[in-house]
């Protein structure tokens, strides 16, 4: 039995895929660039970009073989995609979807809609599923890592927005349980960490890691949206602004984690910021 890992040059996907291989399972890594992805000794590879559909035969080649699927959200190869694994006699798709699909107005966010199109594709499907759907990543304070790099202030609109940020290897754990296991089969799991921190808090924690002090400038939503808008489209930005702005009234609700789900502790933000220190140090 083969395991497709897609989107596998991904901060989880190259955890799953490290997991899977040391279990001694065959495992494929499927990535839009296979020519720069590193895995592991054993570990195939395969060329599928899910934001591009290819031809049919890509799909085949990459399904080949293979009864459980790991599988990042892009709407715009997933049909073909499902087809390819219904004809592989694919059991079992893990979907590394977003909480965002939770809230009411999914339909319509654009943080939330790509996942929810996927998530209905594979509902609609044959195909056993296991939707996880994570909140805010820990990974994601990479954001800061270019000011603070510079030692500047991380300038923020909501700086006391409440998160509780899961640390990638720990969705990978959950995903990894998913693959391997029974116990998620056919569920949909809203992933948070084990504790609730607002920006400056994780900023704080940051600091610590790389022992010096890091501020934080408070600037209004309409500079946090020039500032955010030179990386991505402005739907992205209102969306991710509105959604701090509500979080900015009190702790964020935990979910699912890995103790409930695995029985044993979540790691920390402390941790990833001790693990990540390097990458906020500056050149
Ligand atoms: N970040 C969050 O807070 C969050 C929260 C909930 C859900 N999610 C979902 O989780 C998924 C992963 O999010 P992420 O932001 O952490 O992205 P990521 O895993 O770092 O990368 C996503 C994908 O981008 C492709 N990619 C292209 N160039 C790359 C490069 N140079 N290095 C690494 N990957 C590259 C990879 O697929 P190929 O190998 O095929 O190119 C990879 O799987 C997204 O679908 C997102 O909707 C994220």
């Amino acid at each position: 039995m083969t395991v497709l890992i897609t989107g596998a040059r991904g901060k989880v996907g190259q955890a799953v895929i490290a997991r899977l291989r040391a279990t001694g399972l065959t495992v494929r890594a499927a990535s839009a660039a296979p020519a720069r992805l590193t895995v592991p000794d054993g570990v195939e590879t395969a060329e599928l970009a899910l934001d591009r559909p290819g031809p049919p035969e890509e799909y085949e080649a990459a399904l080949r073989d293979v009864r459980q699927v790991f599988l990042y959200p892009q709407p715009a190869g997933i049909h073909e995609l499902v087809k390819a694994a219904e004809a592989a006699g694919v059991e079992h798709v893990v979907l590394l979807s977003s909480s965002s699909v939770g809230s009411p107005d999914a339909e319509t966010d654009p943080l939330a809609s790509h996942s929810l199109e996927v998530e209905r594709a594979l509902a609609d499907s044959d195909l056993t599923c296991t939707f996880l759907r994570p909140d805010a990543f820990a990974s994601n304070a990479l954001g800061w890592a270019w000011s603070i790099g510079r030692s500047e202030p991380v300038r923020l609109a909501y700086p006391d927005a409440h998160i509780a940020p899961i640390h990638p290897e720990d969705i990978a754990d959950i995903a990894v349980e998913a693959l391997t296991g029974d116990s998620l089969t056919g569920r949909t799991v809203t992933l948070t960490g084990a504790e609730s921190l607002t920006f400056r808090e994780q900023i704080a924690v940051l600091a610590d890691a790389i022992g010096r002090p890091v501020p934080v400038e408070h600037i209004t939503r309409a500079e946090a949206e020039q500032q955010m808008g030179a990386h991505m489209p402005a739907a992205m930005v209102g969306s991710l602004l509105d959604l701090w702005e509500a979080a900015d009234h009190g702790p964020a609700a935990i979910a699912d984690t890995t103790a409930t789900l695995l029985g044993r502790p979540a790691r920390t933000f402390r941790q990833w910021a001790r693990e990540n220190s390097a990458a906020f140090a500056g050149h």
